[in-house]
């Protein structure tokens, strides 16, 4: 597994030079603590574990402790972080859900949790701390519509998460590059392709199957993804003539004797962009069967509804998706569904960071 966008800084062990560049994140070696706000627990409890089994391995002597559900709220709505063991010292990894379909909690709830959280942790003395934020929420508002007079809202949820006291990023296929927003701090933005090169891998090398991007925005996702598996690739363009409306008006590729569409993107929200991408490809197209990789899903109502109508008019066979989100029960029960886990992979990206292994080699 490898990150992708810029190179993130890496950390520098005490012992080694600085690499120049970085608001340097020095190996704690005060101890690993993996950290969860209570959206984000059914995360850390899995990293911490994949963390331990990974320094027994190593027959390492340092300590893996893990501490779940540090927030809660008052009576009064405020939310409240409290943490059970010191701190002081350790490296810590504070993972959190931004978004959670089935709790009552909303994405902004979650953030605050979080920003609370970091901000414990950096009054108590951690060493270093990093933010777990596999899927990141707002990273769509980077591009403002200018005539709504927007802001770019992405940049304030960085400004809220340096000033609360991060040292580090690691994220999991942002909609943007948000590398630009954190200022020097190391961002792992890593990358869900090779979870899907895995997964659609019997497609290799087959002629009558092709790649295809919904948008621009995917493209080199999508373009790399069909150079992997030896597979031509096509790219959408799409417009949204209203809020949440998606429309494909071109597909620009060569689809002679293709049979079989994989499309993949960075994340599904309401539906709307892959009920209008497989629709055309189906009517204009003359695709005759499609499966969708996505890394984020959001598990909204509506897209549920859409995926379900495509399974049944339109040959959508498979949806391959992952556990950034929780997964919503509906979404889990859908027969054609696949959700894999990311708790191996950021585990160990948890625990190269920690002992300060280049995390681009994962
Ligand atoms: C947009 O640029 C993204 O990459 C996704 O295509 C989009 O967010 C999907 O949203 P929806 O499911 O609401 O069309």
């Amino acid at each position: 597994m490898s990150a992708t966008g810029e190179k993130p800084v890496l950390p520098s062990a005490p012992d080694k030079p600085d690499r120049g560049n970085s608001r340097s994140i020095e190996s704690g070696r005060g101890g690993l603590l993996i950290a969860s706000c209570r959206a984000g627990s059914y995360l850390g409890a899995r990293f911490a574990e994949r963390c331990r089994h990974l320094a027994a391995d190593a027959c390492s002597c340092d300590t893996v402790d893990y501490l779940g559900d540090i927030d809660f709220r008052f009576s009064d709505s405020e939310t409240c972080v409290r943490l059970e063991i010191d701190a002081g010292g350790k490296d810590v990894f504070v993972c959190q859900a931004l978004h959670t379909p089935e709790s009552q909690r909303c994405v902004d709830q979650n953030l605050m949790s979080f920003l609370i959280a970091v901000r414990a942790f950096r009054e108590w003395g951690a060493r270093r701390i990093i933010a777990v934020l596999p899927y990141l929420a707002y990273a769509r508002q980077d591009n403002p519509t200018r005539l709504k007079r927007e802001p770019t809202t992405v940049k304030l949820i960085a400004d809220l998460l340096l000033e609360s006291g991060i040292d580090g990023l690691i994220t999991i296929h942002p909609h943007s590059k948000v590398h630009g927003f954190f200022g020097k701090i190391p961002v792992f933005s890593l990358e869900s392709l090779p979870i899907f090169i895995e997964e659609f891998s019997r497609f290799r090398a087959r002629s009558d199957v092709i790649a295809v991007a919904p948008d621009p925005g995917a493209a080199k996702f999508v373009a790399e993804f069909g150079r992997n598996l030896e597979i031509s690739s096509a790219i959408a363009s799409k417009y949204r003539p209203r809020r949440e409306e998606a429309v494909v008006h071109e597909i620009i590729g060569d689809f002679e004797g293709k049979r079989t569409a994989i499309i993949l993107d960075d994340m599904i929200s309401t539906g709307g962009t892959i009920h209008a991408l497989v629709k055309k490809l189906v009517e204009e197209r003359k695709i005759e069967e499609i499966y969708f990789g996505v890394t984020h899903n959001l598990c909204i109502s509506t897209a549920l509804e859409k995926l379900i109508e495509l399974h049944s008019r339109y040959n959508l066979r498979g949806v391959v998706t992952t556990d950034s989100i929780p997964q919503s029960g509906s979404f889990i029960g859908l027969p054609f569904a696949n959700i894999r886990s990311l708790s191996e992979f950021m585990g160990e990206i948890i625990y190269k960071v920690h002992y300060d292994i280049p995390v681009m080699e994962v």
